[in-house]
């Protein structure tokens, strides 16, 4: 398998969690890429491979700025992603009640709303638990990767 992680941060904390995640694949045998969202558009979600969406949210719910673009780009073309299969890496703070993880489930919403399938359930970090969200995704990413593959079977 190969997995192209597409991360969303403002501060780095889901460049790391991506990173931990690039690791154990290609320990186990898989390629994986990291891409910082800064500047793609539509254009990198390709039909052939499963993708990891890690996001942090920022401001009052929002996606943070690096995704913008890819957000826009997106909302504008309106592209068919019913070949694509996606996960979601959340990361968010519960101290934000109101728009815990919001970030994150902004992309579920855009990427369903485009046909693509989401593999598993969102993961959402939550920085206030005081566990560290690179430790988080060493215990989740092997679940998410036997979905992934049962998925692509
Ligand atoms: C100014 C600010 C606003 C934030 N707003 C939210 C929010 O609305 N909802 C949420 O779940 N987390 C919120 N967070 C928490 C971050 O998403 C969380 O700390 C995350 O781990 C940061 O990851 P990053 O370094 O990759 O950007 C906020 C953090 C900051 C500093």
């Amino acid at each position: 398998m190969h997995l192209t992680i597409l991360v969303g941060t403002m501060t780095g904390t889901a460049e790391l969690v991506a990173e931990e995640i690039q690791t154990v694949l290609e320990a186990d045998g898989h390629g994986a890429d990291i891409k910082l969202m800064d500047g793609l558009d539509s254009a990198v979600f390709q039909p052939d491979g499963p993708y990891l969406i890690v996001t942090s949210t920022y401001g009052q719910g929002d996606v943070p700025d690096n995704t913008r673009a890819l957000m826009d780009s997106l909302e504008r073309s309106k592209p068919d992603l019913s070949k694509v299969r996606y996960g979601i890496f959340a990361l968010g703070d519960r101290t934000y009640t109101e728009t815990f993880c919001l970030g994150g489930k902004q992309f579920d919403a855009m990427l369903r709303d485009l046909g693509a399938q989401r593999v598993g359930e969102i993961l959402m970090h939550d920085a206030s638990a005081g566990t560290m969200p690179e430790e988080v995704a060493l215990d989740w990413i092997p679940g998410w990767l036997s979905l992934c593959e049962e998925s692509l079977a």
